[in-house]
């Protein structure tokens, strides 16, 4: 594992607003983490929350992630799937870029906006409203899986993360990227709740020790440093999946 700055063409505009985004995420997160106690349907109360967060205003930067942009743009463009795609913001960028996006999230509030921002930018993708331990993308179908941000408890990120692994086709890449667990200590935002929360390394030795086809090209701790003392910290995790002849 290695540890090292984000720095990429989109450089520092992108890297503040995903720290102002992470700072705004962690009373969600607490919310989110404490209320479902009592309700009825918990993953629905769970699902109106994002609704509502969505509702309120925007959350998400309205940049592209910086490292996203730097992985996605070293490679082809072909198929791609945004996994937990919010309002869409990354997924459009992609679509800019030529690739054919598929992007999936359960709140509806966030993908009326995405829409509304692929349709600005006269832009094409296929949005699809969805819990993600209901829905599975198709197998070996996308040349570019990416997932950011999405702090699921354990058993939940286990089943949709391999869900994602598998739906890499050959010679693809899944893009992981979410807040280290060292965030809760040494940087700043996000879920306070350990258990949703991963290194790189821990993530990608799951996925490869599962599908003997995959293998980690890059998992790193990413530190964004918007001020000299305190930012959030990432894991990110590249997985590409063997070549079909080399399987
Ligand atoms: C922190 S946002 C990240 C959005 C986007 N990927 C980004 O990086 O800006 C997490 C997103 O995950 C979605 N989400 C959480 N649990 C989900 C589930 N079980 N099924 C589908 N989407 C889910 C939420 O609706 C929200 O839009």
């Amino acid at each position: 594992m290695t540890d090292g700055a984000a720095g990429t063409p989109d450089g520092e505009r992108a890297e503040q607003g995903i720290a102002a985004r992470i700072r705004d995420q962690l009373a969600l997160e607490r919310r989110i983490d404490v209320a479902d106690a009592g309700s009825g349907d918990p993953r629905e109360a769970n699902r109106q929350r994002w609704d509502e967060r969505h509702r309120e205003r925007d959350i998400e930067s309205s940049e592209p992630n910086p490292i996203l942009v730097a992985e996605a743009s070293k490679l082809s463009p072909g198929a791609a799937l945004d996994v937990a795609c919010g309002v869409g913001t990354n997924a459009v960028w992609l679509a800019s870029r030529g690739w054919q996006v598929t992007a999936v999230d359960w709140s509806r509030v966030a993908l009326e906006k995405a829409q509304a921002k692929a349709d600005s930018a006269g832009l094409a993708v296929d949005w699809v409203e969805a819990d993600l331990l209901d829905w599975s993308p198709p197998s070996d179908a996308f040349d570019l899986v990416a997932i950011a941000y999405l702090h699921l408890p354990p058993e939940e990120r286990r089943t949709v993360y391999a869900a994602a692994a598998r739906a890499v086709a050959p010679g693809g890449r899944l893009l992981v990227v979410g807040h280290d667990r060292i965030n809760l200590t040494e940087g700043v935002g996000g879920p306070q709740d350990p258990g949703r929360l991963f290194t790189a390394e821990e993530l990608g030795s799951e996925l490869t020790h599962a599908d003997p086809a995959l293998l980690v090209e890059r998992a790193e701790v990413v530190r964004h440093l918007p001020s000299p003392e305190r930012g959030p910290i990432d894991a990110v995790l590249v997985v590409r999946r063997r070549d079909a002849a080399l399987v």
